[in-house]
C-alpha cells in the first residue's frame, strides 16, 4: 500500500466517492437517475484506479459495496448464498488478462472453456422454489439483504409458479434477470406521465411497486442465468448444462448461450452479439464470460464484490451526454414541422450522433427540453438517436426555451398549431417548397407510382 500525504488527491477521490454515492442513491434507492451509465461507468473506473494508485480507501467508496440500502417498505430478505456483481471489461486486452489470470491460478496452459452469455440490462431476482413452489422472491439489493418482491414477480406471466418435471429438488433458489422489452418500455414511456429514462429503469421502477396491480400492468420479463441455495438434487457440473437444466424446469433461459475455448473463442461471441444487439427486443449491455466447469468456478473462488470466474465484457454504451446546441424545425410533406435537435457530436452506441429529433412541441414541453441543456441521448434497438431527458442539475442560466416558430422555416406561411393536437403545421400547402419536394417523392415512390429513376 502506498501512502498518499498529497491532500488534493485524498480530496479527489473522496469527492469522486461522495459523487458515486449521490447518483447510486438517485439510480437505486430513488430510480431516477442522475447521469447516464457511460458517464457512471466512467466515473467508477476513475475512482478505481484512484485507490489502486494511491492506495487510499475510504470506509464509504462505492467500491467497497456491492449495491445500495433497500427501501424500508418492503420486508426484507437475507441472501443465504450472496448475490454478487460482475467485473467489468470494455477492452479485447481486459479479456486476454482476465482468461490468462484464470490459467495461472488453476495451473494450466490448456484452452479453458467459458459459457458466454449475454449481459442482460434489467434487475437480479433470485426466486426460491420449496418443494417445486414458488415461496418467495427477492431483489438483490445490496447483494446480502434484498426486498421480498414475491407478489410483484407473481405478477410475470413467465415465471412458472410451480416447476415442471418429475424431478425437482427440495429447495431451490434461480437467479436472473428481470427487464422490460424495448417496445414496452416505449410503449410505457409514451403514455405515462413519469417518464424512465431506460427500460432498466423501468423494469426497477415497475417491480419495486408496493402495489402489486400495477406491475401486473408493466411488461416485464425474466432470463434466468444461475442458482443459489440447492437443497436435494445434484447439480449438473458445468454452467452451461446448469442452465440446460433450468429449462427444463420451466424456466426462462436465454437462447443465445454458446459454449466457447479460450480468450478467442470468447471474443468472438462478443462480435456475433454485438453485431446481432440492434435486432434483438430487449437491450443488452454486454456480455458476461464464466468459466463453465463448476469445480473450475469453485476453485477460483471469489473476491470483495464478484466472483474471479466470471467477468463481464462491456458493448459502447446506448447512452450518452451531450449538448444540444440548436433546435431546427424540419417541414415534412403534410406540413408538420418537426423539431430536430442539433447535438454536439458524441459517440453512442459505436456511432456519432450529432441529430436527435425532439418529435413535437408536447414531447419538448414533456421533457422540458432548452436549448444549451445538457441531455441524454440514446440509440438503442433500432436507429433514431433519442433525447430521454434534461439533466437539469447541469441546467445554465442562459438555457433557452424552445419556441414554436410562427412562420414557416421554407416558405414563410403561417404556422397553425391547433389546440389539443401535437403537430404544428406549415399552411403553404404546395406553394411550399420543403411539402412540394416531399409531396413529389411520395407521389414517385415504390408504394405509389413506382417512378423508377427519380429519386431524392
Ligand atoms: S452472473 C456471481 N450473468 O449483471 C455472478 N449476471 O454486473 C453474478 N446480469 O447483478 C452475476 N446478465 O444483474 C450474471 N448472464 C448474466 C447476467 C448478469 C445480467 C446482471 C446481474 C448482475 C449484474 C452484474
Amino acid at each position: 500500500m502506498l501512502k498518499v500525504d498529497n491532500m488534493e488527491i485524498k480530496k479527489k477521490i473522496e469527492a469522486l466517492c461522495h459523487e458515486i454515492n449521490n447518483y447510486d442513491y438517485h439510480y437505486y434507492t430513488l430510480d431516477s437517475p442522475l447521469v447516464s451509465d457511460a458517464e457512471y461507468d466512467k466515473l467508477f473506473a476513475e475512482l478505481k484506479r484512484l485507490e489502486e494508485k494511491y492506495g487510499y480507501i475510504i470506509p464509504t467508496s462505492p467500491t467497497q459495496r456491492v449495491g445500495a440500502a433497500p427501501l424500508k417498505a418492503f420486508t426484507q430478505v437475507q441472501h443465504e448464498v450472496p448475490m454478487l456483481s460482475l467485473d467489468n471489461a470494455f477492452a479485447d486486452k481486459d479479456i486476454d488478462a482476465f482468461d490468462q489470470r484464470i490459467r495461472e491460478r488453476l495451473g494450466t496452459q490448456a484452452a479453458i472453456e467459458y459459457c458466454c452469455e449475454p449481459k442482460l440490462d434489467g434487475l437480479a431476482v433470485s426466486l426460491r422454489y420449496e418443494k417445486g413452489l414458488l415461496a418467495q422472491a427477492a431483489t438483490r439489493g445490496d447483494g446480502a439483504t434484498g426486498e421480498d418482491v414475491t407478489e410483484n414477480i407473481k405478477t410475470i406471466k413467465m415465471i412458472p409458479l410451480i416447476l415442471r418435471g418429475p424431478h425437482v429438488p427440495r429447495v431451490l433458489e434461480v437467479r436472473g434477470e428481470v427487464y422490460m422489452p424495448l417496445q414496452g418500455f416505449k410503449k410505457l414511456n409514451a403514455q405515462g406521465e413519469k417518464i424512465f429514462a431506460n427500460p432498466r429503469n423501468a423494469a426497477a421502477g415497475s417491480l419495486r411497486q408496493l402495489d402489486s396491480r400495477v406491475t401486473a400492468l408493466r411488461p416485464l420479463e425474466i432470463f434466468c442465468y444461475g442458482v443459489g441455495v440447492v437443497e436435494g438434487i445434484k447439480l449438473p457440473e458445468n454452467q452451461c448444462d446448469i442452465l440446460q437444466w433450468l429449462s427444463t424446469l420451466g424456466l426462462r433461459v436465454s437462447p443465445l448461450i454458446k459454449v466457447v475455448h479460450g480468450a478467442e473463442g470468447c471474443l468472438k461471441y462478443y462480435q456475433t452479439i454485438l453485431a446481432k444487439r440492434d435486432s434483438l427486443s430487449f437491450e443488452i449491455d454486454g456480455v458476461v464470460y464464466k468459466v463453465n466447469s463448476m469445480a473450475e468456478q469453485q476453485k477460483l473462488g471469489f473476491i470483495t464484490r464478484a466472483p474471479r470466474w466470471a467477468i463481464a465484457h462491456k458493448f459502447p454504451a446506448a447512452e450518452a451526454h451531450t449538448v444540444i446546441e440548436s433546435v431546427e424545425f424540419q417541414v415534412g410533406r403534410t406540413g408538420a414541422l418537426t423539431p430536430v435537435a442539433r447535438l454536439k457530436p458524441v459517440r453512442v452506441g459505436g456511432v456519432t450522433v450529432s441529430n436527435a429529433t425532439l418529435h413535437n412541441m408536447d414531447e419538448i414541453k414533456r421533457k422540458d427540453i432548452h436549448i444549451g441543456d445538457t441531455v441524454i441521448v440514446r440509440r438503442a434497438g433500432d436507429v433514431i438517436p433519442e433525447v430521454v431527458g434534461v439533466v437539469t442539475a447541469r441546467r445554465s442560466h442562459d438555457a433557452k426555451r424552445i419556441v414554436l416558430p410562427r412562420h414557416c422555416p421554407v416558405c414563410r406561411s403561417h404556422v397553425e398549431h391547433i389546440e389539443g393536437e401535437a403537430v404544428a403545421r406549415c399552411t403553404g400547402e404546395l406553394f411550399c417548397p420543403a411539402q412540394r419536394k416531399e409531396a413529389i417523392k411520395h407521389f414517385a415512390s415504390r408504394r405509389a407510382m413506382d417512378i423508377e429513376g427519380l429519386g431524392d
